[in-house]
């Protein structure tokens, strides 16, 4: 078994992204449709499934693991696995993505529990809108889950914004002076078709990066970095603060060329791509073999020459990608 992993285009793969649910407490307009039915449990990988995973990727040279979801805060007993992730010698960033609700009661225990950083979604900083975009969401009982972290001394929170024209659009300079007074970085998103979300459409919310970065560049002059967080961003900061702006265009500035990363859905299938099927069955190995490190192993090294070049998502509306965001936490 080799010690890292290369696909056939030379990338190596440093960066694993496990979904650890399908469920959530939200309902974002871009993420799901309202109706959305979740998994059974057997289906779902378990929490030794997962830690399991988690240390084949270290074992093999993955220096950053993130949980997402869904929302890994609703998946029960999320504390242990964070334990058991955080203490993988060998891993550099530990790391979850989170609709921040439920950090008012996890943040501490998650801190102590060894995640080093947060990014946390929110795409606007009125509530009545903000239930309109996350249909469920709360957005007081957010703020308190971001001031929660902060108090939990994470070493960086980002914040997530994705921005959709006539939406949210309007907000980009407000959700950076946020970013700001609170001390935290924030990155702008594309909004990508994943999954078939009926009632939102996507061909006439679609606003580029380019777009958002003139509207805060009225205010604020952004100064290019080389910074990474070995994610999609491409980050500036601005002259008087701490706070990084970065910006994540799949649409208008295609990052694949340099993907160092791969998806763990929530039933344990290897995602090669955000933007492709291709994937591998990790789920049959795990059960075929429980405990199996070396089958893991050689399972996911397996699977390396199946990573696609790039997706191929457009901005019309078309949906390429049928499985819905919530099963791989993006
Ligand atoms: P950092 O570790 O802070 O750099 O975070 P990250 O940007 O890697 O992760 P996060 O969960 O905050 O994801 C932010 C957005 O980037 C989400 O909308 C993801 O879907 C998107 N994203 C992350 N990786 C990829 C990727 O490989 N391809 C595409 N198209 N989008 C990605
Ligand atoms: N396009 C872009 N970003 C999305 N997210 C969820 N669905 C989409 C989508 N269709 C974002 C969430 C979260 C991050 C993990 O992905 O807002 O911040
Ligand atoms: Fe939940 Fe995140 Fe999807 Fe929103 S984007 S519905 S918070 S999983």
């Amino acid at each position: 078994i080799p010690p890292e992993l290369i696909d056939d285009f030379g990338r190596r793969v440093r960066y694993v992204r496990i979904s650890v649910t399908d469920r959530c407490d939200f309902r974002c307009v871009y993420c799901m449709s309202e109706e959305m039915t979740f998994l059974p449990r057997a289906q779902v990988l378990t929490l030794e499934e997962l830690a399991l995973v988690a240390r084949a990727f270290v074992e093999l040279g993955v220096e950053k693991v993130r949980l997402t979801g869904g929302e890994p805060l609703v998946r029960r007993d999320i504390g242990t696995l964070v334990e058991q992730v955080g203490a993988l010698p060998g891993l550099r960033d530990f790391a979850m993505t989170t609709n921040g609700a439920g950090l008012g009661k996890h943040a501490e225990r998650l801190r102590q529990a060894g995640l080093k950083r947060l990014n946390i979604s929110l795409d606007s900083l009125d509530p009545e809108r903000f239930r309109a975009l996350t249909r469920t969401g709360d957005l007081d009982r957010v703020i308190d889950g971001i001031r929660a972290a902060r108090a939990a001394g994470f070493e960086r929170i980002k914040l997530n914004a994705v921005i959709l024209k006539g939406r949210n659009d309007d907000e980009v300079l407000d959700l950076v002076d946020f970013a700001r007074e609170e001390g935290l970085d924030i990155s702008f998103i594309e909004e990508m078709p994943l999954g078939d979300v009926s009632d939102h459409r996507r061909d006439e919310t679609y606003c580029s990066s380019d777009e958002v970065q003139a509207l805060i560049e009225a205010r604020y002059p952004l100064l290019p970095t080389t910074e990474t967080t070995l994610g999609p961003s491409r980050y500036f900061r601005m002259a008087d603060s701490e706070s990084r702006v970065g910006f994540i265009s799949p649409h208008s500035h295609n990052f694949c060329a340099t993907c160092n990363r791969v998806r763990v859905t929530v039933e344990g299938r290897l995602l090669l791509c955000l933007g492709n099927e291709h994937s591998v069955d990790l789920r049959a190995v795990l059960r075929r073999h429980p405990g199996d490190i070396d089958a893991l192993k050689r399972a996911i090294v397996a699977a390396m020459p199946l990573k696609p070049e790039r997706h191929h998502f457009t901005t019309d509306g078309d949906v390429q990608v049928v499985r819905f965001m919530n099963m791989t936490g993006g």
